[in-house]
């Protein structure tokens, strides 16, 4: 692993991010059932701020949680320590750049959740990341992968920024509101997210933020391409959480992978 630290992609969105996503946990059911089969801890790319790794945990999933960014990490442990003893011993916290780490041993699953793989923005980011994932899987080991591709955006991008949140944030007592301005790299495949949070605090004063994250899409083609050029196997890709087939209206795919013999070759 390299010893300089890389830029932490969540560096400002850390502090919005629980209360931007809210309650989401639609895809916990479909990741315990995952786990199930696993001999192994289940490793987590992307673990961020622990929405599903820390329920996943209570679930009594054993978990490796990978993320690049220590200000995600940060709010992560600080969740782990509300829980028991029993919950915070089945989650190992590993700071790592998911293109380059190196845990020295294999896991029967990997899963990489609620669309980090489209924090890729490279080939080079996405072949250096899928050949660690292969290093890192057993010979049964299997990956979830779930991509987003914005097609309504694509289609027609509002000029205005859309509304995302508003919602009191429980842990400061203040109200958050938040928009996305979206531009679209049509030829790079990049979308360009500004986020705007406003912070209404109780005492009446307004704090302002602005910043871009910016994520890869992919086409489902180009996906099964790339998956199977990088030593996996499709064996589904599906839509929401509960099995139903991918079409080409989907939004979010939802890639069933094997690591597959010619893994062996890739590793590195
Ligand atoms: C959309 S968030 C998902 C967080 C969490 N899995 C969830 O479902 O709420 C994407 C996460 O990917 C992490 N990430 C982005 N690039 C990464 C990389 N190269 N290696 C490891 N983690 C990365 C970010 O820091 C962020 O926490």
């Amino acid at each position: 692993m390299s010893s300089v630290a890389p830029p932490d992609p969540y560096g400002e969105f850390a502090e919005f991010y629980d209360v931007y996503v809210g309650e989401r946990l639609d895809d916990l059911p479909f990741y315990l059932e995952a786990a199930k089969s696993a001999r192994t801890p289940v490793l987590e790319i992307g673990a961020g701020s622990g929405r599903l790794t820390v329920p996943l945990a209570r679930g009594g999933v054993s978990l490796v949680a990978v993320d690049i960014s220590p200000a995600m990490l940060a709010i992560l442990k600080g969740r782990l320590e509300q829980e028991p003893d029993a919950v915070q011993r089945r989650v190992e916290v590993v700071e790592a750049d998911a293109r380059r780490f190196d845990l020295g041993r294999q896991f029967d699953l990997l899963v990489v959740p609620f669309y980090t793989f489209n924090y890729f923005l490279t080939r080079e980011d996405q072949t250096s990341a899928l050949r660690r994932f292969a290093a890192h899987l057993t010979e049964r080991g299997r990956a979830l992968i779930d991509v987003f591709i914005p097609l309504g955006l694509l289609e027609r991008c509002p000029s205005d920024p859309v509304p995302k949140v508003d919602r009191m944030d429980p842990a400061t007592g203040c109200r958050v509101r938040g928009w996305n301005i979206y531009t679209f790299d049509k030829e790079q495949q990049m979308e360009h997210r500004r986020h705007i949070f406003e912070v209404a605090r109780p005492d009446g004063t307004v704090r302002r933020r602005e910043f871009i994250t910016r994520r890869r899409y992919w086409f489902r083609e180009q996906l099964n391409a790339l998956f199977e050029r990088h030593g996996f196997v499709v064996e589904g890709v599906c839509r929401g959480y509960a099995g139903a087939p991918a079409d080409e209206r989907s939004e979010q795919l939802l890639f069933e992978l094997r690591r597959s013999a010619a893994a062996e070759d890739l590793r590195i």
